[in-house]
């Protein structure tokens, strides 16, 4: 391992989720906590990830498999902290530069004040180096005890404290540097002779200290950063920040976003520039939208959905693993699952693609210019050749696929010749050809 490496400690049940899997695996903003603690990581700059697994191990090692230079260590029994660490050792036992350890239930951390702590800790060779914080409410963390001239003296946990102690508001996140070697000699003198019973990690920095290495700790990170879930409640404040994160990134990049509060987006979707998104709509899942498209109000596009440029999708749709060409217009109350539609396409008010059929999902194509009457549904697996119109109401099956340039209505759908399709106007589907 080339290094800086990091570990992340995930053997936790996380028992006040009240919940079966494991706690690093509930999800904010479409992504599980752990992948978000992992990208902080190597977004910092760390050449390898060593995650501590222990409770529903087999579960958070699928739920990153496929990442490179993620590596697994198994704590077979949660004894603390401290204990944690030391089952990465066999991992790590060729390896002798910084190591950053942080847990995986803090998942709003970012990686720009964790790559500025590893860039500290390398400029100035320290043993160990602290990221603090100084947060309102410090309850529920290990608080950091210095003495009069502001020297780091220790972390004493919350359920350790002396009233006094507990009124601290500089707080352990959680977050240290440490170099290889010093860090898992000192894991040996830990002894779990604390209120919890527990080995703690928080002890290191202090016997480090004690043998005259230097430790430094340096308030680095925010109230958000450290956000610690271990309950619903705390979920639901994750998803706020990172939701606001999200949502503030895109309008630097150049999308309007009306109304933050209502607009919820996926941290995996991509959009453009000079989209707009109107109130109470949804991005879920990994989710592409193009240039100058329009989405909402009220408007939901979940996972594997491509808008190209001005698309516009409006209020009461929803789309789901389809691709919609640019220029399209599906404005309002339609269903799209699994669809290809071409360029400039019309999907009139209420048109639906019925995909599923009782037993697999099934695919529609449309093509381009193609116009989709209100309260139209295609049955499929179906398609809609390039210019063809589909009259409203009408029902599109799965045996009849319109070729292009025709128009299609009734039920099940029919073609009608083109003089009449030209005299008729607007498409009856009251009065079906033949
Ligand atoms: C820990 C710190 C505390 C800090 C707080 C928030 C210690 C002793 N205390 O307390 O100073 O303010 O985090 O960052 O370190 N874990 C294991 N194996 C274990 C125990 C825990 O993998 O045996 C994992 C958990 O899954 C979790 C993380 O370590 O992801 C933190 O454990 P947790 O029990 O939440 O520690 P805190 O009590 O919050
Ligand atoms: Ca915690």
């Amino acid at each position: 391992m080339k290094g800086p490496v990091a570990i992340i400690l995930a053997a936790g049940q996380g028992k006040r989720m009240k919940s079966e899997k494991p706690k690093v695996l509930h999800e904010v903003c479409g992504q599980s906590m752990i992948r978000h603690v992992v990208h902080a990581a190597f977004g910092a700059g760390v050449s390898d990830v060593v995650v501590i697994v222990g409770q529903g191990a087999e579960e958070v090692k699928a739920n990153l498999e496929g990442y490179a230079n993620v590596h697994f260590a198994t704590q077979h029994q949660q004894l603390g902290t401290g204990d944690a660490v030391k089952s990465a050792r066999t991992v790590l036992k060729d390896y002798a530069g910084p190591v950053m350890i942080l847990v995986g239930d803090e998942p709003c951390m970012r990686s720009e004040p964790l790559a500025s702590l590893l860039e500290k800790q390398k400029t100035t060779g320290v043993e160990c180096l602290m990221g603090t914080s100084i947060v309102p409410d410090p309850s529920g963390y290990g608080r950091i005890l210095r003495d009069t001239t502001g020297r780091f003296l220790r972390i004493i946990e919350q359920k350790d404290c002396t009233p006094d102690q507990a009124a601290i508001k500089e707080v352990n996140p959680s977050c240290y540097v440490f170099m290889a070697q010093r860090l898992f000699e000192s894991l040996e003198e830990v002894r779990p002779a604390n209120a919890q019973g527990e080995y703690y990690l928080t002890d290191v920095p202090e016997i480090l200290q004690r043998k005259g290495h230097e430790v430094q700790a340096i308030v680095a990170l925010e109230a958000d950063d450290i956000l610690g879930i271990n309950t619903r409640q705390h979920l639901a404040e994750a998803h706020a920040i990172m939701s606001r994160r999200i949502l503030d990134r895109l309008m630097d990049e150049g999308v309007t976003i009306y109304d933050p509060r209502t607009t919820y987006v996926d941290s995996r979707a991509r959009i453009g520039a000079d989209t707009v998104i109107y109130p109470f709509s949804v991005v879920d899942g990994e989710v592409t939208v193009g240039k100058n498209c329009r989405i909402g109000p009220f408007a939901l596009l979940r996972h594997g959905t491509v808008l190209e440029d001005k698309v516009e999708v409006g209020a009461f749709v929803d789309i789901v693993r389809s691709e919609l060409g640019e220029g399209t217009l599906v404005r309002h109350l339609s269903y799209l699952g699994d669809t290809e539609i071409g360029k400039r396409v019309t999907i009139g008010a209420g048109a639906i693609t019925a995909n599923f059929d009782g037993r697999h999902k099934q695919k529609t194509t449309i093509g381009d210019q193609v116009t989709i009457g209100a309260g139209s549904v295609l049955v499929a697996p179906t398609s809609i050749g390039d210019r063809s119109k589909v009259g409203a109401g009408a029902v599109v099956t799965s045996a009849r696929p319109v070729p292009e340039d025709s128009t299609v209505v009734g039920v099940p759908a029919q073609p009608i010749s083109k003089a009449r399709d030209r005299q008729s106007g607007p498409v009856d589907p009251e009065q079906p050809p033949r």
